[in-house]
């Protein structure tokens, strides 16, 4: 141990008491020792230090901060150099406000399109998730401060989130789920780790032995810190074992008492809390030290700008027909659409930032050299087709040779703790754009939101520029492409379905009440539409430019592989290469390719570069379930360099060596697998792929509410207490989307229907505990009375209990 001396200073209450919060940000001091509280903090793409009363939702404004592009957004870069450039600078914003652990980035896996945080995520696939983050967590602990990469792990929805048991096969979890993760550890070398809230195959992944010992600590030799979610902890001491040091935020002093007696019964050893210590302690120190050094402001200005070169690098344009981007010069354009004039460029919940200067585009038009002739809204952000503002908008189109038409998601649609209920862009945004194509068939579409959407109205638009939530200077940076400036290089880090519908796990998506089936196994966004054929909007790794790129010259060596890339346009560009690499042999099913490698490369025009993109750990492996390791298997490979998933430029076989692992499958019980079809696996299959039976997927309504059942499940309640309070929610949710407050009424959704009991205690600071809590229970569970008077004696106990501990303080 590295701090046992402090340690052995340590009474076991102090140390019991350092395994939680102080208050909602903070982890506890012990003054007689000199040990300090340190400070973490959201999130992401920005800092979010909340100057006020600490929530949760993002209710309470942050101190203002930079609000770079988000994660899905910088993921379009393709560029681990420019994540690592933001992590650096987000570093440098938590130091000057004095926070010790960034709570980002969030590597988890965009399973489906409609899951609430893709914005904040970075990509479907595990390894330019990997690498991405990787990049930022480099750059932030570059200052000496923790990033704390998150949800560890199988987080891929929000509905439930608390609750859900995510049912997956072993496999997929590890060549999917987990991959980004190891790349963080390994290559980010990540000091904290969030686990996340969810139930991983029937254990809440806090608690995870398996996860959090087998894999997190022996595998990958991860020697940092376990961070529980925000009122994630279920049970304390089970988290503890499995290796969690901190619980946040504060219960009050509840569940470190928890510690102490189980340590004192014999059901844990002492040394499994010394060892969380010490590494607790690491935290605590090696992130203070970084404010040994005398600390100024940040540039502000400096920073805005930085956002704004971040935001040009992940644009991404989707289409271009008849060259009408870039904007020739001298057009007249009519600028169209609500989010032109207030831009939306980051999403809601706990990463929202208080951005210190806010770009919006109509006023960044003068110095964009485009000439507008005008704006007209066309739509309300949140309301209802308006026919006056869309003829208004047509008046104005037609006058214009160009259309700009700014369209996207709002705010509330895409929010932590909230799924999008689908992929479309709201009717009265498009009911605009078949207007104006009645009056003007030369619109450029700009879309603003997050996540992967649904175009079924794609011919009505010659130019579609994606901006995705480009931070608080993303308004600027698309005029900048749109002029010209700037050449776009984005590319898209998800595949964009034709329709919802054809996403791999559409019908076991948000799953019913207590699982979420990953039936589709491996095959999430490209490696399914890819293997299945399942034809798509756009695919994977797609995005144009403004000038054009040639392939040529592939060789392929033990160590990787290398190519040329002319720039054969007019005009300076950059290119993301791609690496992908698909087994020739049927042995083991696979998805057809799968990335193992990209490069960036900035080209002039006219030029060549000679490019090398190396094979690592990660280029043929996958993980056999009968020897439950790594496993290579000897086979020809073909290695392909594409454009994107679906331009395939250059490809080569070539034959690596196996370490001659038994196969793993039976192949005749598992033909969807081997096919890659997996938009409908029976029960039967999949309980033959994860080996079990699949657990009840409902709630059992037979059983009285418990700590982990959700408020929701009161509608079920055997006490009226419990159902009127339900039906009372639901009704007042009604009337908050009624008034059109629809962001208060979801959060009502995440913040009270989806909480299960025991986050009441968890998340309430010490003002309801563990026994009141019971108390509750009783009284939805029908014994009203029994239940009041429990609450309220307890409650009674807590405040004689609190007044004492005051008294006692002031006598000291
Ligand atoms: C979110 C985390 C966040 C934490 C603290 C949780 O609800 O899921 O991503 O870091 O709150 O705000």
């Amino acid at each position: 141990m590295k701090y046992k001396k402090w340690i052995e200073q340590m009474t076991l209450e102090e140390k019991a008491s350092l395994m939680s919060g102080k208050d909602f940000w903070q982890t506890q001091d012990i003054e007689r020792l000199g040990i300090n509280s340190i400070f973490l903090a959201d999130g992401p793409h920005g800092i979010r230090r909340q100057a006020v009363a600490a929530d949760k939702l993002g209710l309470n404004e942050g101190m203002p901060a930079t609000c770079y592009p988000t994660a899905a957004t910088v993921a379009n870069s393709w560029n681990a150099e420019l994540g690592e450039k933001v992590g650096e600078y987000l570093g440098e914003e938590a130091l000057a406000q004095r926070v010790n652990v960034l709570l980002g980035p969030g590597v988890n896996m965009k399973r489906n399109p409609l899951c609430g945080r893709n914005f904040e995520y970075f990509s479907e696939d595990p390894y330019l998730a990997g690498k991405m983050a990787a990049g930022y967590i480099r750059g932030i602990q570059s200052h000496g401060i923790s990033a704390c990469v998150k949800h560890f792990a199988a987080n891929n929805q929000e509905e439930k989130r608390m609750t859900i048991d995510t049912i997956v096969d072993e496999r997929t979890l590890r060549e999917l789920y987990l991959t980004a993760f190891e790349i963080c550890v390994e290559e980010g070398k990540t000091k904290s780790i969030m686990s996340s809230y969810n139930k991983l195959n029937g254990t809440y992944t806090n608690e995870h032995m398996h996860l959090m010992q087998d894999i997190l600590r022996n595998e990958w030799g991860y020697t940092g810190t376990v961070i529980t979610e925000w009122g994630g902890s279920n049970d304390r001491v089970q988290g503890l074992l499995a290796g969690n040091e901190l619980e946040m935020p504060t219960t009050a002093g509840e569940t470190d008492k928890e510690i102490v007696d189980a340590i004192k019964s014999g059901q844990l050893s002492e040394e499994v809390l010394d060892e969380a210590v010490d590494r607790l302690l690491d935290l605590i120190f090696s992130t203070e030290a970084a404010f040994q050094k005398p600390i100024g402001q940040f540039d502000v200005e400096k920073h805005h700008r930085v956002s704004q070169k971040v935001a040009e690098e992940s644009i991404v344009l989707l289409k271009n027909d008849e060259n009408i981007l870039p904007l020739k010069f001298g057009k007249k354009v009519a600028v169209v659409g609500e989010f032109a004039q207030n831009a939306r460029y980051q999403g809601a919940g706990s990463s929202i930032v208080n951005p210190t200067i806010l770009d919006h585009t109509m006023d960044c038009f003068e110095e964009s050299g485009i000439v507008s002739i005008g704006y007209e809204p066309g739509f309300e952000r949140y309301g209802k087709k308006n026919q006056q503002k869309i003829d208004q908008a047509c008046e104005l189109a037609q006058k214009a040779d160009v259309v700009l038409l700014y369209i996207g998601l709002d705010e509330a649609t895409e929010a932590d703790g909230l799924d999008r209920k689908n992929m479309k862009i709201p009717d009265n945004q498009i009911d605009l754009l078949e207007a104006l194509y009645e009056v003007n068939t030369n619109i450029i579409a700009i879309i603003s939101c997050g996540s992967a959407v649904e175009m079924p109205w794609i011919g009505k638009v010659k130019g579609l520029l994606h901006g995705y939530l480009g931070g608080q200077a993303g308004a600027r940076a698309i005029l900048r492409v749109l002029s010209g400036d700037v050449n776009p290089s984005g590319k898209l880090a998800e595949s964009y379905p034709l329709r919802y519908e054809d996403t791999p796990s559409y019908k076991h998506f948000p799953g019913k009440e207590a699982t979420v089936e990953y039936r589709e196994s491996l095959y999430i966004g490209y490696r399914y539409y890819d293997t299945a054929e399942v034809d798509v909007l756009f695919p994977f790794g797609f995005g144009l430019s403004y000038t054009s790129f040639e392939y040529t010259d592939l060789k392929v060596d033990r160590k990787g592989v290398t190519f040329q890339l002319t720039n054969t346009g007019d005009r300076a560009g950059m290119e993301v290469a791609q690496l992908y690499v698909g087994c020739t042999s049927d042995n083991i099913f696979r998805p057809k390719k799968e990335l193992k490698g990209f490069k960036k490369v900035f080209i002039n025009a006219g030029e060549s570069k000679h490019v090398r993109i190396p094979f690592d750990n990660k280029t043929f492996r996958y993980f056999n379930v009968k020897t439950n390791k790594w496993e290579i298997e000897e086979a020809y490979y073909t290695i392909m360099i594409g454009a994107s998933s679906a331009d395939i430029k250059l490809q080569q076989q070539w034959f690596a060596e196996g370490t001659n692992a038994p196969l793993p499958y039976e192949k005749e019980k598992l033909p969807s697998y081997y096919s890659g079809k997996v938009n409908d696996v029976s029960v039967e299959e999949f309980e033959q792929l994860i080996g079990r039976k699949i657990p009840e997927p409902t709630w059992d309504r037979t059983q009285p509410l418990g700590y982990n059942d959700t408020i929701a499940q009161c509608q079920y309640a055997k006490g009226w207490f419990g159902r009127v309070a339900y039906y009372s929610i639901i009704q007042t949710q009604r009337f908050l989307r009624k008034i059109g407050k629809r962001s208060t009424a979801n959060i009502m959704d995440m913040s009270i229907l989806n909480l299960p009991f025991r986050g009441i205690a968890r998340m309430t600071g010490g003002i309801v505990n563990m026994p009141m809590l019971d108390g509750i229970l009783l009284m939805v569970n029908g014994h009203f009375f029994k239940g009041l008077w429990q609450v309220t004696k307890e409650k009674a106990k807590l405040i004689k209990a609190k007044r004492k501990s005051k008294a006692d303080l002031m006598k000291n």
